[in-house]
Parts: C-alpha cells; sequence; structure tokens
C-alpha cells in the first residue's frame, strides 16, 4: 500500500482478486477508497488505518484553500470513518489525521496539508516498524518446526509489511527458521484460504490451508504448538474482537492445551471500551454466505442468514497480547493499563 505522489492517488493490492489475480488499484477519490474499504478490496485492521489515512490527506487536498476547509475535512473524515465499524485502526488513524488540522486550524489549508501527507506517511511508516516488533516478540515464543494455527489474514496484506499474527512466521522463515503454518480458510469471505495461503505460500513458508471445521482434529493430531492470531479491537479487559471463528479456535485451543496468542499494534487498543460486548461488531450481506464462491447458491432464496463478521475472543482464553511494546501476560487488565499508560 503506497501513495503515488505523482498522481495524488492510494495505490492498493485488490485483495478481493487474490490469489487469482494480482491486481493494483489506484484510487483519487474519496468514495473511492470507501468503497475500497467497505468491499474488503484492502482489509486487515491496520491495512484500513493505513488507507484511511492516506485516503483524509488526499480529500484534504481536494478541498481546496476556501473557508470551509476545515468542515470539508470534518465531512470527509465522517464519511470515511462510515466505511466499516469494527476495526478500530481506522478511527485511531482518522483521529490522528484531525488532531493535525485542530492543532493548526490558523494556518493556511495548503500548510495543513503539507503537514497532514507528513502525518499519513508517519503513520503508515511506523507500522511497518510496529510489525516488525510485533513479529520479533512473536518469535521468542516460538521455535524451528512449530506447528502454527492462523485464523483469517494478519500478514503483509492487512497491514503495510509483515503482518502482526503472521510477521513472526515472516521473520522467522527470513533467517532460515521452518514453520509448518495452518490457515483456517476462514469462512465466509476466505481470508485465510485465499490471502493467507497466498501470501505465505509466495515466501516459501510450509503451509496447510484447512476448513475451519478442521480445527480440532489438527489440534488433536498434536500438530499445533501455538495459535498466532491479529485482532480488529481489543478492549480494556483484554477482551478480543477478531474475525468470526476466532473464538471457537480459542476455546478448542485451551481444551488441547496449546497457547493462544493475539499479536496487534498499540493502536488496536482500545481502551474507552471496558469488555468485548461494548464494541460495534459488523453484519455483512446474506450473498457472502449463501452464494459468494460457488457457482450456485448453497442455501435455499430467501433464507434468514446470520453473518457476522467478527466475534469475541474472552479475555480468560488469551495467553498473551503480542504488542509492539512488548508482550502482556494475563492478568492483561493491568499489563494493558500498563502498555497503554491509562
Ligand atoms: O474483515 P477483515 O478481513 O478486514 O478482518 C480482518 C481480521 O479480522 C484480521 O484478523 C484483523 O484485522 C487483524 S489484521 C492484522
Amino acid at each position: 500500500m503506497a501513495l503515488d505522489e505523482e498522481r495524488q492517488a492510494l495505490v492498493i493490492i485488490d485483495q478481493t482478486k487474490l490469489p487469482g489475480r494480482m491486481e493494483l488499484l489506484s484510487l483519487t477519490e474519496t468514495e473511492e477508497i470507501h468503497r475500497a474499504i467497505r468491499l474488503l478490496q484492502v482489509r486487515g485492521a491496520p491495512a484500513i488505518g493505513v488507507a484511511a489515512a492516506i485516503g483524509i490527506y488526499l480529500a484534504a487536498r481536494k478541498a481546496g484553500n476556501g473557508g470551509d476547509f476545515y468542515e470539508r475535512f470534518m465531512d470527509a473524515k465522517e464519511y470515511l470513518a462510515s466505511a466499516r465499524p469494527t476495526a478500530v485502526n481506522l478511527f485511531w488513524a482518522l483521529d490522528r489525521m484531525a488532531a493535525v488540522v485542530t492543532a493548526h486550524r490558523e494556518l493556511p489549508p495548503a500548510e495543513i496539508t503539507a503537514l497532514l501527507r507528513v502525518e499519513a506517511l508517519a503513520i503508515r511508516d511506523e507500522d511497518i516498524a510496529m510489525c516488525r516488533a510485533i513479529g520479533e516478540y512473536g518469535l521468542s515464543l516460538i521455535k524451528d518446526g512449530d506447528g502454527i494455527l492462523t485464523h483469517c489474514n494478519a500478514g503483509h496484506l492487512a497491514t503495510v509489511r509483515y503482518g502482526t499474527a503472521l510477521a513472526p512466521i515472516h521473520l522467522g522463515h527470513e533467517r532460515g527458521m521452518g514453520f509448518r503454518v495452518y490457515t483456517d480458510e476462514t469462512r465466509p469471505l476466505l481470508q485465510g484460504a485465499r490471502l493467507s495461503a497466498f501470501e505465505l505460500v509466495s515466501h516459501g513458508v510450509d503451509t496447510t490451508v484447512i476448513c475451519d471445521n478442521m480445527a480440532s482434529q489438527v489440534m488433536k493430531n498434536g500438530w499445533i504448538d501455538a495459535v498466532f492470531v491479529g485482532a480488529d479491537r481489543i478492549a480494556a479487559n483484554g477482551d478480543v474482537c477478531n474475525k468470526i471463528g476466532t473464538s471457537g479456535v480459542a476455546i478448542l485451543a485451551k481444551h488441547y492445551g496449546i497457547p493462544f496468542y493475539v499479536c496487534a499494534p498499540s493502536s488496536t487498543i482500545d481502551m474507552k471500551i471496558a469488555g468485548g460486548g461494548d464494541i460495534p461488531i459488523e453484519e455483512r450481506g446474506a450473498g457472502e454466505v449463501t452464494e459468494m464462491w460457488y457457482r450456485e447458491p448453497v442455501a435455499p432464496a430467501g433464507v434468514r442468514v446470520y453473518n457476522p463478521a467478527f466475534d469475541i475472543t474472552d479475555h480468560e482464553l488469551v495467553g498473551a497480547i503480542i504488542t509492539e511494546r512488548g508482550i502482556i501476560r494475563p492478568p492483561l487488565a493491568d499489563g494493558l493499563r500498563q502498555v497503554m499508560g491509562d
């Protein structure tokens, strides 16, 4: 993901086309960026935040030099924030960009816009550094040859580079370590089968795709030494909101005595939310469950469908939260308070 300065565009890989086609999209309009986030052309909590930061910078450039610059900026911010409700990185990045505008309100719009460019690029670069640090901490918890199970895609594609849950694997692989990675296909949008498998296989990592309902069996077989997942929002008590199906994996891991680790940058921790029950969970269209990916619908027309995109893993099931600031062990509420300085 990058800012194309020449074309003044946000450049992303269209993740809806993977693994079949690697297509780059060059987005210049705020509506296009909103749509790309809503349709999951760009997805994964950190990636959404970076896309929104670059998107609001581009919107500010378009807002021009008029007296209504502040209002136009805030309208664009609100609009981009409405693209998806769960991943807090979206709001975190937009709030960070808005803080620049508010702090320099007396400056001419062109100067504020220049500062917004610097901030958007800082958010992008910091994401790489945070993911690398998460990778280092995560790597300290596993050893060469380990079997790792992951859910959804929290890798390169979900961030600017490295990923969160896949960062330890990518870093270890770069250093010549070998892991056996099992990736849940991740129904209904198949981020595991399409995206995690794509990026792991392209990097030469030993990868096995399993259907979501096979996780118990691979754990029972003794093939899994640790579970690594990402997060879309972590509440102050350590409850973790992540891709639908994550909480089931955590319950299974507890049953089989396998450590369950959550990897996320501090920008995913929302200390304003006391517990997971207060996190807004996105519900998506029925077609994702009944017909997307299939030649013919797999359920009768008009049947009621429940399609929550995320679930909450109770903090008691989480062995550690791995952030760029260190590894937080239970009691998670105390650790999160210390790390976040609240
Ligand atoms: O709906 P998605 O594909 O955006 O959901 C993504 C996830 O749930 C990821 O696990 C999470 O954002 C962490 S990405 C580093």
